[in-house]
């Protein structure tokens, strides 16, 4: 897919994925964090890197924030800049991944299409999709940054969950969700053991 580039052509390196997967002794993958703001993505995302270094494994955080304040600083959160935004992370990514690396990638990703073509994009099983499934209620209960309280002020218009669509995942293959009981939200590091056990089995 060459885009709307012209008079280029694909190089093929030398080196296999498989080759660097074996140095590093681990598979690449993506973990594809998808979820409303202070969900917790990317809290359960650090905390699951910390938790594969203890067991030797390299992985790294793509976080929606950090990565705004760099290679997305031209984006904003119009329906066209956050399809630019998860198309990017996509590209980034696989990129990650084929090096060998665990790729933690935490974006709100509001739309199904726009994670179903990073999902298109790379090897079957590759792209693991995990469903921060908080209801907006509590997110805006916890509202870290004070950015909902700023949204239902008028302050921020199309803030995701508010006045903005999140497209829940249909086919999410980890859902971490509220206790169905008392619809407290588990702590980070037993959502993150969660998570490394389905990498394990
Ligand atoms: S997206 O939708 O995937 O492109 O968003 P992402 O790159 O993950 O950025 C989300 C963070 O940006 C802050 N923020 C907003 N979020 C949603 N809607 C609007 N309008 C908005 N404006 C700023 C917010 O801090 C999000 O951070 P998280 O970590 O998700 O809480």
């Amino acid at each position: 897919d060459i885009g709307s580039s012209t008079n280029i052509k694909w190089h093929e390196g030398s080196v296999s994925r498989e080759a660097r997967e074996e140095m590093l002794n681990q598979k690449g993958c993506i973990l594809w964090f998808t979820g409303l703001s202070g969900s917790g993505k990317s809290t359960v995302a650090y905390t699951l890197e910390h938790a594969l270094k203890a067991e030797g494994k390299l992985a790294h955080v793509l976080d929606g924030d950090n990565i705004r304040h760099g290679l997305n600083n031209n984006l904003g959160f119009s329906a066209a800049d956050r399809e630019e935004n998860i198309r990017r992370i996509g590209e980034v990514s696989k990129l990650f991944s084929t090096c060998g690396v665990i790729t933690l990638v935490s974006f709100i990703s509001p739309y199904i299409k726009d994670r179903d073509a990073v999902r298109a994009k790379v090897d079957a099983g590759e792209f693991i999709e995990v469903y921060m499934k908080i209801p907006v209620s509590v997110c805006e209960d916890r509202d870290p940054k004070g950015l909902y309280k700023a949204a239902r002020a008028g302050k921020i218009k199309g803030f995701t969950g508010i006045d903005d669509p999140y497209e829940e995942p249909e086919n999410a293959e980890l859902v971490l969700e509220v206790s169905k009981e008392d619809g407290v939200l588990a702590p980070p590091e037993k959502m993150a053991g969660e998570i490394l056990q389905y990498l394990k089995t």
